[in-house]
C-alpha cells in the first residue's frame, strides 16, 4: 500500500548570527512531529530554510562593508551547522536566494499580475523594517510597531498591490467552514475578529526603495515584497513553475505550517490569498505556537539574556534541549525559559526517571542472572497494572500528537517510565533475589522492566532520538512492536548512565 503523504514545515529564518534558544523553538517541535509520522509510516516531507532577502539584510551587509548575498552566504551555514547540532531531520532546506525559488517567484508575481489580482498603484504608508511590514495608522501602538514596539517610518511610491480585499469573503468563509485550518482556536478568533473582518486592505507587495530583493520580471525596478517571497518557498521547493513538479503533485497541500504565534497573519491572510488567487488548494493547518521567554520578554542579545543554543547543547546535550523545549511549554501558550530549570528538568525526569530506571533494570539483570532474560510462568500482583500502562501507552501519544500537545504526548511516556520505577519498589526484586522459590517471579519482573524500557525507547524516538538509540543499544533489543510482546529474548549490555546528575547554578 502507498505511504500516505505529510508535508510539515517550520518557517524559513531570517539568516543571523545569533540564533537564540527561542529560534529553535519552532524547529526542535517540527522535528519531533516530523519523526513521529515517520515512526507512524507516513512518507514525510519536513522542510525549513533561510528567507534572505530585504531592506534589514541589505543594510546589514552594507554595515559589515559585503555585498547582501555574500552577507548571507556566510551565516546562512549558521543555522545549517544549529539544525544539525540539534538533530533536525529536514528533508530539504530552501534558500530564497536559490535560483529556482528566485524565478519561480518572478513567475507568480508575473501570473498574479496577468490575471488582475496585482496591480500598480501608489504606497504611501508606515513601514516597520526590522519586521519588515507595513501598518496603517489604527494598528500601530503609542504610534509604534506593534509586533517589536519600534519606530515605524512612512514612506511614499509607486508600488504594486495585491488584492487582498477581492479574496476577503471567500478567506471569512473558508476559515469558518474548515475550523482547523487555523489553530489554537484563539488564534483563529484572533485574525477574524482583529484583522480580516475590519476589513482588508490591498497589500503591497513591490519596494522600489532598496535593491536587495528578487526583481519584479516585467518591472525590475521594484523588487518582490519580502513575504510574498518567503511564503512562495513552501511551494517553490516542490517544483511549482518549474519544469519538473512532481513533489508538488505529491506533497501540496502542505499538512501542516508551524509558526510562531506572531507570523499566523501573514499565514493565514496573504498565504491562503495568494493560493487562492494561484488556485492551489491551501494548507490543511497552520499551528501558531507562543513564545520562549525570559523574565515575560522576549529573548535578545541585547536584553543580555541571550546565549548561543549550542552552549546548552555542549553543557547538558542535546537531548537534554529537546526534551526541555519540548516538554516545558504547553503547546500554544508561552513558556519561560531558564538555564536552571533545564537543569531541574534534566535532573529529575531524565537522569531520575528515566536514567535511573534504565540503570537500575540492567544491573539487575547483570547481578541475578546474567544471562538471557525471558518471561516466565511465574506472576507477581503487580504485573497486570504495568503490562496495562505499556499496552495503552501508544495510543495515548498517538490522541496527544494528532492534536499537536507534543508535551503531554512525553509526559504520558513518563508517566510510564514513573509507574516502572514504582513497580521495581512494589515487587522488590532485591527479596525475590533471595529466596530461591521465586527466580521466577524475579525473572518475569526484570522481562516486564525491559518490556517498558523497549516500548518507551521506541516512543521517546521522535523527542530524543540519541537517547531511544543508546536504550535500544543497552537492552540490546531491536522489535519495534509499540506494545508488550510476551515472547521477546533479553541478553542485555552492560548499563552506563544516559544522563548525568547536573549542579543547580547559582546565578540563573
Ligand atoms: N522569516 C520569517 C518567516 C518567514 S516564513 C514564510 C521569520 N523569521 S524569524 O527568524 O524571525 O523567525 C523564525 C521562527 O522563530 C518564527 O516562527 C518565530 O516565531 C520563531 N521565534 C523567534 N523567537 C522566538 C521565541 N523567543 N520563542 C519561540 N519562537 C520564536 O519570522
Amino acid at each position: 500500500m502507498e505511504k500516505e503523504k505529510y508535508y510539515i514545515t517550520t518557517p524559513i529564518y531570517y539568516p543571523s548570527s545569533d540564533f537564540h534558544i527561542g529560534h529553535c523553538y519552532t524547529t526542535i517541535i517540527a522535528d519531533a512531529i516530523a519523526r513521529y509520522k515517520r515512526l507512524k509510516g507516513y512518507d514525510v516531507f519536513f522542510q525549513t530554510g533561510t528567507d534572505e532577502h530585504g531592506q534589514k539584510i541589505e543594510n546589514k551587509a552594507h554595515e559589515a562593508g559585503v555585498t547582501p548575498k555574500e552577507y548571507v552566504d556566510k551565516i546562512v551555514g549558521n543555522a545549517q551547522d544549529l539544525w544539525k547540532s540539534l538533530n533536525i531531520s529536514y528533508d530539504k532546506f530552501i534558500r530564497t536566494t536559490d535560483d529556482y525559488h528566485e524565478r519561480a517567484v518572478q513567475k507568480i508575481f508575473t501570473k498574479l499580475y496577468e490575471q488582475g489580482d496585482i496591480y500598480k498603484g501608489e504606497y504611501k504608508g508606515l513601514y516597520c523594517t526590522p519586521c519588515e511590514s507595513f501598518w496603517t495608522e489604527s494598528q500601530l501602538v503609542d504610534g509604534k510597531c506593534p509586533d517589536c514596539g519600534r519606530e515605524v517610518h512612512e514612506v511614499k511610491e509607486e508600488a504594486y498591490f495585491l488584492k487582498l480585499s477581492k479574496y476577503q469573503d471567500r478567506l471569512v468563509e473558508y476559515i469558518e467552514a474548515h475550523p482547523e485550518f487555523i489553530q489554537p482556536e484563539s488564534r483563529k478568533n484572533e485574525m477574524i475578529n482583529n484583522f480580516i473582518k475590519p476589513g482588508l486592505e490591498d497589500l503591497c507587495v513591490s519596494r522600489t526603495s532598496f535593491k536587495w530583493g528578487i526583481p519584479v520580471e516585467f518591472d525590475p525596478k521594484h523588487v518582490v515584497y519580502v513575504w510574498i517571497d518567503a511564503l512562495s518557498n513552501y511551494i517553490t521547493s516542490l517544483g511549482y513553475m518549474s519544469d519538473d513538479d512532481h513533489l508538488l503533485q505529491r506533497y501540496w497541500p502542505a499538512d501542516l505550517h508551524l509558526v510562531g504565534k506572531e507570523i499566523v497573519r501573514f499565514h493565514t491572510i496573504i498565504w491562503p490569498i495568494m493560493l487562492m488567487a494561484l488556485n492551489l488548494p491551501l494548507p490543511k493547518q497552520v499551528f501558531g505556537h507562543g513564545w520562549l521567554v525570559i523574565d515575560g520578554g522576549k529573548i535578545s542579545k541585547s536584553l543580555g539574556n541571550y546565549k548561543d543554543p549550542r552552549e546548552y547543547i555542549k553543557d547538558y546535550g542535546v537531548d537534554a534541549v529537546r526534551y526541555y523545549v519540548l516538554r516545558e511549554v504547553p503547546f500554544g501558550s508561552d513558556g519561560t525559559f531558564s538555564e536552571n530549570a533545564l537543569i531541574t528538568r534534566t535532573n529529575a525526569d531524565l537522569a531520575n526517571v528515566l536514567g535511573n530506571l534504565v540503570n537500575r533494570t540492567l544491573a539487575m539483570v547483570k547481578k541475578y542472572f546474567d544471562r538471557p532474560i525471558k518471561l516466565t510462568d511465574q506472576k507477581t500482583e503487580f504485573d497486570a497494572n504495568l503490562i496495562q500502562s505499556i499496552d495503552e501507552l501508544d495510543a495515548i501519544i498517538a490522541e496527544k500528537m494528532a492534536i499537536l500537545h507534543v508535551s503531554e504526548a512525553l509526559e504520558s511516556i513518563f508517566d510510564v517510565l514513573r509507574k516502572s520505577n514504582k513497580y521495581i519498589d512494589d515487587a522488590t526484586p532485591w527479596i525475590l533475589a533471595k529466596d530461591e522459590s521465586r527466580q521466577g517471579e524475579l525473572e518475569t519482573v526484570l522481562y516486564n522492566l525491559l518490556e517498558a524500557i523497549r516500548v518507551c525507547g521506541i516512543a521517546l524516538r521522535p523527542f530524543l532520538p540519541t537517547t531511544s538509540e543508546k536504550i535500544q543499544e543497552q537492552i540490546n533489543n531491536d522489535h519495534e512492536e509499540p506494545e508488550y510482546l510476551k515472547d521477546n529474548v533479553y541478553a542485555v549490555n552492560s548499563p552506563y548512565p544516559l544522563f548525568q546528575r547536573i549542579e543547580v547554578k547559582d546565578n540563573n
